[in-house]
Formats: structure tokens, sequence, C-alpha cells
């Protein structure tokens, strides 16, 4: 099967959960607030790679305070849709934290097993403070219960990709973060989301035609 052909409608296995300009309106609105609470101080965020750095690189532009940004790129075992809660890091901070404001920038919270690792890792190495801020909060599958000070989206149980979210390494330049309807559909036609991207990434109709309609 040709990329350019794909065998089902794209609309039949992704909708748009999130659009990109609700996406852009409720960034700023965690701007405002974030600068509102951190007055006078200069937190250090703090994004786990790789989904977490498109969220990071909008959200500290609405930042108005002297913030500073570092990375940590942590693997987890188990395959791409399943969070196994164990996790190593692959590369640690560049800076020291101690007696800083941390906030950590998450993509998604889903079980929470990743950020609650995470969050113990930071607070052993004594900052002034330890906050998460999370662009989705996939609450029905939490194991671990976790204290999210910022959440821009509740999200339902279901798979997304785009904004940063990955499916096999693929789709994190999509700009809108869309629901799979059918992960196994995506994964057995990964190429299913390329004509999106090539529309410049306008997000799909809610319904296509039929294949056999008209033509
Ligand atoms: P947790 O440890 O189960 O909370 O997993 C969090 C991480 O799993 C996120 O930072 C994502 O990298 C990944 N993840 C969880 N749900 C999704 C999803 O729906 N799409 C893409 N990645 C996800």
């Amino acid at each position: 099967m040709s990329p350019l052909l794909p065998s089902r409608p794209v609309s039949d296995v992704v909708r748009v959960l999130f659009g990109r300009e609700d996406i852009r309106r409720r960034i700023e609105e965690l701007g405002r607030t974030i600068t509102g609470d951190y007055e006078g101080r200069a937190p250090v965020l703090i994004s786990v790679l790789k989904g977490g750095s498109v969220f990071l690189a909008d959200l500290f532009r609405q930042i108005r305070l002297p913030v500073s940004i570092d990375y940590m790129s942590i693997s987890r075992y188990g395959g791409a849709t399943e969070s196994m809660g164990r996790v190593r890091i692959v590369k640690d901070l560049d800076e020291d934290i101690g007696g800083r404001h941390v906030l950590i920038v998450e993509d998604i919270v889903d079980t929470g097993l990743t950020l609650s690792y995470l969050i113990s890792v930071l607070e052993s190495r004594h900052p002034a403070s330890v906050e998460v801020c999370a662009l989705l909060d996939k609450s029905a599958r939490r194991i671990t219960p976790l204290p999210l000070r910022y959440v821009g989206f509740d999200c339902p149980d279901v798979f997304v990709v785009g904004y940063g979210l990955d499916f096999q390494e693929r789709f994190r330049n999509v700009p809108d973060i869309l629901a799979v309807q059918d992960v196994a559909a995506l994964a057995a036609e990964p190429d299913l989301l390329v004509p999106y991207l090539a529309r410049g990434a306008t997000p799909p109709p809610p319904t296509d035609p039929p294949d056999d309609a008209g033509a």
C-alpha cells in the first residue's frame, strides 16, 4: 500500500482532541498564572525529553520571569503505549537544583509512575520547592496519586499523539493533539498520518466521504 493512499480514512483512526488554537490559549493562561505565583522568584523549569520539550518551549516564553530551563532524559522499560513504571536516568540535569524553585513541565501524566520517580529524585537534591505543570492529565489511569499544581487539560483515557507526544517515535510534529481511536490500525499502517502532515497538518474533517463516493 502506498503511503499516499491510506486504506482507511484518517478520521476513522484519529480525531482532534485539542486543536492548536486551544493549546495556544491554554498555555497563555498557564503562563500568566505561573508568572503571578512565582513573582519575585526565578524558577527552573525541568522538562523530560522528548515529549515535554515542545510544551516547555511554548510555556516558558509565556512566563514573564527570569526562568531557566534544564532537561532530563529517562528511559522506561516497556512498550510505547504501556508505561511500566521502571525507569532509569539516561541524561541528568546540567545544573544543581539545590535551593531552587523547580517546576517540572510534563507532556502527559498517565499512571504517574514516571513522575513520582522523578519527583523523588529531584527532592533528594534539596530544592526550595518542587511543583508540576502537566499539559495533559489522564487521571483515569493514575496509579500513584500526585499533586499536579498546574494542568492544561483533563485527558480522557485514550492514546494521544501530536504536540510532542509520539507513537513509536512518530507524529511529535503534529501541531494538534490527536486521540488515536484505533491504535492497531495506526500500528499496522504508520504512514496513515503522512497525508495529514502533508496538508499542512490541518485537522482532519469529522468524517471523510466513503471511498466510493462520487469518484
Ligand atoms: P506514566 O509514568 O504512566 O505517567 O507515563 C508518562 C509518560 O508515558 C509520558 O511522559 C509519555 O511519554 C508516555 N505516555 C503516556 N500516555 C501517553 C499517550 O497517550 N501518548 C503518548 N505518550 C504517552
